[in-house]
């Protein structure tokens, strides 16, 4: 994979956080979470998808989190078998010696994103993709179920996942359908309990006078989500009001806690309820909200007063 690293640099020295398609180096944004920016650059002939997460402070870290980034792109594709785009890190240091990192992956059809495809195909197709999904997370857990030192976990949400070969012009979804995983670039596993990545990185995007009020109130809370299925499944559902979907819901919790029973019953998951899908939405959305807008505040205070640079993109308005 050959990464362009110095239009990566030339990026940086120009990039404007708040507007990023609008600078020097012209990008197309393909996606963004609740933290990092992914585009592609317009003028590289290689077709890639770079991950922008400025969050490192020094050298150490960053060497950590590749090991870790790797380690789990290891296991999950060599070991799990489930299917990821080819990928790649890429880092430096810029002109005020801040690290800049990225992950690469090749870049994949855009329409062929979970959750993009659930507004194009019928509902029974839906249904279809998620247990899919439902069928790589098993392969999941039962390795870690099975695994004495490694633990992993996994953001199943429908967004993480594409299909493989898929055609924008006859959008079909059938249980022979191949999935790919995107969302690689938060090592989540655990080696005898201890989390391979620096946990608290999750929290840099924070504004840094809320960083320990946060880790003291959601940190653990939030990380360990991600390792327990029953929970990850409940986000996933979930995701369908965001999704503005909310009418496949009921159905949904139908097919999991089916799937749950006849196909990893050894889980002993206990079937998810409609109340709690309902509740879990509200809550996370709220917290989701609160972070956007204090991280909004945050970057306010760093450019038009303090006249600094902001280093993370802020979505716009997300529907919810
Ligand atoms: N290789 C790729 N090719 C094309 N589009 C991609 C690729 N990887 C990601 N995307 C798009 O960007 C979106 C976000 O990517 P991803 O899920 O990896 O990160 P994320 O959800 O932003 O992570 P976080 O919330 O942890 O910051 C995806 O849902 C998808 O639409
Ligand atoms: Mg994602």
């Amino acid at each position: 994979m050959k990464v362009n690293l110095e239009l990566l640099k030339e990026l940086e020295r120009t990039i404007d956080t708040v507007n990023p398609e609008g600078g020097k180096v012209p990008i197309k944004i393909l996606g963004y979470g609740e933290i990092s920016l992914v585009f592609e650059l317009s003028d590289d002939p290689q077709r890639l998808a770079y991950k922008r997460i400025p969050i490192f402070d020094n050298e150490n870290q960053v060497k950590r989190h590749i090991w870790a980034f790797n380690e789990y792109n290891r296991i999950l594709m060599e070991e799990i078998g489930l299917n990821l785009p080819h990928f790649d890190t890429a880092w430096f240091k810029d002109e005020n010696e801040k690290i800049q990192f990225y992950c690469v992956q090749e870049k994949i059809n855009p329409d062929s994103v979970g959750n993009k495809i659930i507004h194009k195909v019928s509902s029974k197709e839906v249904e279809t993709l998620v247990l899919l999904a439902m069928k790589e997370m098993y392969k999941v857990w039962n390795y870690s179920r099975k695994n004495k030192i490694i633990d992993l976990g996994l953001d199943g949400q429908i967004s993480n996942f594409a299909l493989i070969d898929y055609d924008s012009n006859k959008p079909k979804v059938n249980d022979d359908s191949k999935l790919y995983y995107l969302d690689t670039s938060t090592p989540m596993f655990r080696m005898n309990g201890k989390e391979a990545m620096e946990a608290e990185l999750f929290l840099k995007s924070a504004p840094s006078f809320l960083r320990w009020l946060l880790k003291a109130l959601f940190l653990e809370e939030t990380i360990a989500r991600y390792y327990d299925w029953r929970k990850v499944t409940i986000d996933l559902v979930a995701n369908f009001f965001k999704e503005q979907k909310s009418e496949l819901i009921p159905n949904l919790i139908r097919l999991v806690n089916k799937f749950f029973k006849e196909e990893a019953n050894e889980f002993e998951i206990d079937p998810i309820t409609l109340t709690e899908v309902q509740k879990y939405y509200k809550s996370d959305a709220n917290m989701w909200v609160i972070f956007q807008n204090v991280r909004k505040f945050d970057r306010y205070l760093k450019t038009k007063v303090f006249r600094k640079k902001y280093d993370f993109y802020l979505p716009g308005k997300i529907e919810r």
